[in-house]
């Protein structure tokens, strides 16, 4: 693969597989564990780096997890980030398009990628869709307002200090109005309007019954 496929938006895949992602180490290993579905299917859209799924993976050879991404430079960097785990597949997929079977996961998340998605509508049909009955869909993005705990943060040698995670979290977050946007679609698409709006440590999260 060419070093920058895709221009500026593999130099950004590059800079958060090594910022953010190494940062927010802890976190995807306490979101892999509190969601602990440990056998089934598991679907993560806009995997990135690969982490909720490598860490969801890890312990559970039972558990098969499929990472989708629309960017071949993140689904290069997940693939080098699994180190051969074979319970973990990356496929380059668009989540409004989701190549799958109807009911093929028990689990479907999505952690800080709905801020990406312009049309969420046709994205949270097809999770719906690929959800088997009583399957869940956990989405989370930034809390700006959040606190960031210590124990889901990975420092090097101190760094990045709280400074730069709490101003980036702002930038990443969705305010209230972003997030009572995605809520509203959420409510008008096939998971109607039961839904958990939930805060999680420095996440917001919502879960989705199929
Ligand atoms: C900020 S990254 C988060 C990556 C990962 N979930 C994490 O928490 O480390 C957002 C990702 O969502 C992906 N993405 C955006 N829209 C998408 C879509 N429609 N289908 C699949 N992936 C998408 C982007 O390519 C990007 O890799």
């Amino acid at each position: 693969m060419a070093l920058f496929p895709e221009g500026r938006r593999s130099l950004i895949a590059y800079a958060y597989n090594a910022g953010p992602a190494v940062a927010y180490q802890p976190a995807y290993r306490y979101i892999a564990a509190d969601i602990g579905v440990e056998a089934g299917a598991w679907l993560d859209v806009g995997c990135g780096p690969g982490w909720l799924c490598i860490r969801a993976a890890a312990g559970h050879p039972e558990l098969d997890v499929v990472g989708i991404d629309t960017s071949e430079t993140m689904l290069a960097l997940a693939e080098a980030n699994k180190r051969g785990r074979l319970n973990v597949t990356l496929r380059k997929m668009d989540g409004a398009q989701i190549i799958y079977p109807a009911g093929t996961f028990n689990v479907v998340t999505s952690v800080q990628s709905a801020h990406h998605w312009t049309a969420p509508g046709p994205i949270l049909a097809e999770i719906h869709r690929v959800l088997a009955p009583g399957g869940k869909f956990y989405l989370y993005e930034a809390d700006p307002d959040g606190e960031i705990p210590p124990e889901w943060l990975h420092r090097r040698a101190a760094w990045p200090p709280d400074v730069v995670l709490r101003r980036r979290w702002r930038r990443d977050g969705m305010d209230q109005t972003r997030w009572d946007a995605l809520r509203a679609e959420v409510a008008s698409s096939p998971f109607g309007a039961d839904v958990a709006d939930e805060r999680h440590g420095f996440y917001r999260r919502l879960v989705c019954t199929r």
